[in-house]
């Protein structure tokens, strides 16, 4: 097992590529179960949930081919394999499996979810809608057993504005007999990503991106050629290192549109933004003044930007406050900030930080993805050296990061964990 060793200190300078948006490839992979001939997939992500979930195709019949960051995916010989432990575990996104499967076999045997622990994630709204479309759904030991005799569309109003529900949803309506109109739906970038993939494969989708979503399901979905948006998530974390601890810094493949409530917060905070199409030049000026934040959903602040910005406000002068409305409990970061010295109370659903403090190198860990990136980019600003264990969690969805981070100028590598010390963190 390997720690990730940052020693803080040297100004971040140069350009960093982003890679293609995690969340957009965790629901186009499982997408592709729903067409009859092969599916290229341009720019995806090199991050270990893109190979779990290769893998988890290739285990119901797929032909995977991946080639750089292109994959093919021929689903032709697919069957409906029952997947209810192992790999599904090991990552949330699995669930996507359900709502394909689901569409093209009108069944599904599937694992419940795993992914980051961000306090309680319920997938009621995925099993609402199924169940409208004309699925039975059983739990039985831990794994979702779906059946549908056939898929009718639906009115389907979601009572949570929910990224999951709203794809999974799609994903089985698509090839539903008739029209689905999914009200309440998420607006997120991701969702007309994988409405724009689905559309090539010759599905009908009206209205993707607002929050009514109107499908008249088809026969047959065909194989096409497909380009993945860039992550804004990873986007949005080297935007905020870049404010951080830039000294300017271009973050290269973005679609500024949508970093927007970040980039609002952080000019209200006075760093110096500059953007064209695809670029952002950040300079962060000498000092920085604290804001508040609340997560909201699409085209409101996002939570999975929420734990880095907590860094970035510790070094900001005055005091910020971060209340997270999606995920309440994700402030696991917290108590690792703090280590390093950083002053923050939390209350309620909120976290109250006071800054500008001094960080000071310590051993931390990586609780899930995004805290993970909180705390690089701590150890990157710090006296001395940070090491963060839980690194799993970082690579489920940051590709090449420590590469990024060296060719900007930190000093970051990976190290091997004493046996002493894997046990320590096997029981924390
Ligand atoms: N919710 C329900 N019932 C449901 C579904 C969701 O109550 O059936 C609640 C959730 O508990 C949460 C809120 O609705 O409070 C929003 O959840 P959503 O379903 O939108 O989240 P998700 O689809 O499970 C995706 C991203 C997350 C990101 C959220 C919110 C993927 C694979 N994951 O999760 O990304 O935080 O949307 O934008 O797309 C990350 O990248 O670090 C990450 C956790």
């Amino acid at each position: 097992m390997r720690k990730l060793i940052v020693e803080g200190g040297p100004r971040l300078r140069g350009q960093v590529r982003v890679g293609g948006a995690k969340n957009s490839a965790v629901a186009l992979l499982p997408a592709a179960i729903l067409a009859n001939s092969t599916v290229t997939i341009e720019g995806l992500p090199d991050i270990s949930d893109v190979q779990t979930l290769s893998e988890l195709l290739r285990e119901i019949g797929g032909k995977v081919n991946k080639d750089g960051n292109t994959m093919e995916i021929d689903p032709s010989q697919m069957i409906s394999m029952p997947l209810p432990n192992g790999r599904v575990k090991k990552l949330r996104a699995s669930y996507y499996f359900m709502g394909a499967m689901l569409g093209r076999f009108k069944k599904a045997v599937i694992g419940l979810p795993g992914g980051c622990h961000l306090g309680p994630r319920p997938i009621d709204q995925h099993i609402k809608g199924f169940e409208a479309l004309g699925a039975e759904i059983t739990n039985e030991q831990g794994a979702l057993y779906l059946r549908a005799k056939e898929l009718r569309g639906a009115r389907i109003y979601l009572d949570v504005v929910s990224v999951g529900a709203t794809i999974n949803i799609m994903l089985a309506a698509v090839k539903a007999k008739g029209k689905t109109t999914i009200e309440n739906a998420a607006k997120e970038p991701e969702i007309i990503d994988v409405a724009t993939l689905l559309t090539s494969m010759g599905a009908k989708i009206k209205g993707a991106g607002t929050d009514v979503i109107r499908i008249e399901g088809v026969e047959e979905l065909n194989g096409c050629l497909h380009t993945i948006i860039p992550d804004r998530i990873e986007a949005g974390t080297y935007t905020i290192m870049a404010a951080a601890q830039g000294d300017g810094m271009i973050i290269d493949n973005v679609i500024p549109q949508h970093l927007e409530s970040l980039l609002a917060k952080l000019r209200e905070m006075g760093v110096t933004i500059e953007e064209n199409e695809e670029q952002l030049y950040i300079n962060p000026g000498k000092k920085i003044k604290s804001v508040d934040i609340k997560t909201l959903v699409y085209p409101g602040f996002p939570t999975d930007l929420q734990q880095p910005f907590t860094t970035l406000l510790t070094q900001a002068t005055g005091t910020g406050v971060v209340t997270d409305t999606i995920y309440s409990a994700r402030f696991k970061h917290i108590d690792e900030l703090r280590r390093m010295n950083a002053s923050i109370k939390t209350e309620g659903g909120s976290a109250i930080i006071t800054g500008p403090a001094r960080l000071e190198g310590a051993k931390v860990k990586a609780s899930d993805l995004r805290a993970g990136a909180a705390l690089v980019i701590a150890g990157l600003m710090a006296d001395g050296i940070t090491e963060i264990t839980g690194i799993d969690h970082i690579e489920r969805g940051y590709e090449n990061i420590t590469n990024k981070l060296i060719e900007l100028g930190a000093k970051i590598w990976y190290e091997e964990m004493s046996q002493e010390e894997v046990e320590q963190f096997q029981n924390s």
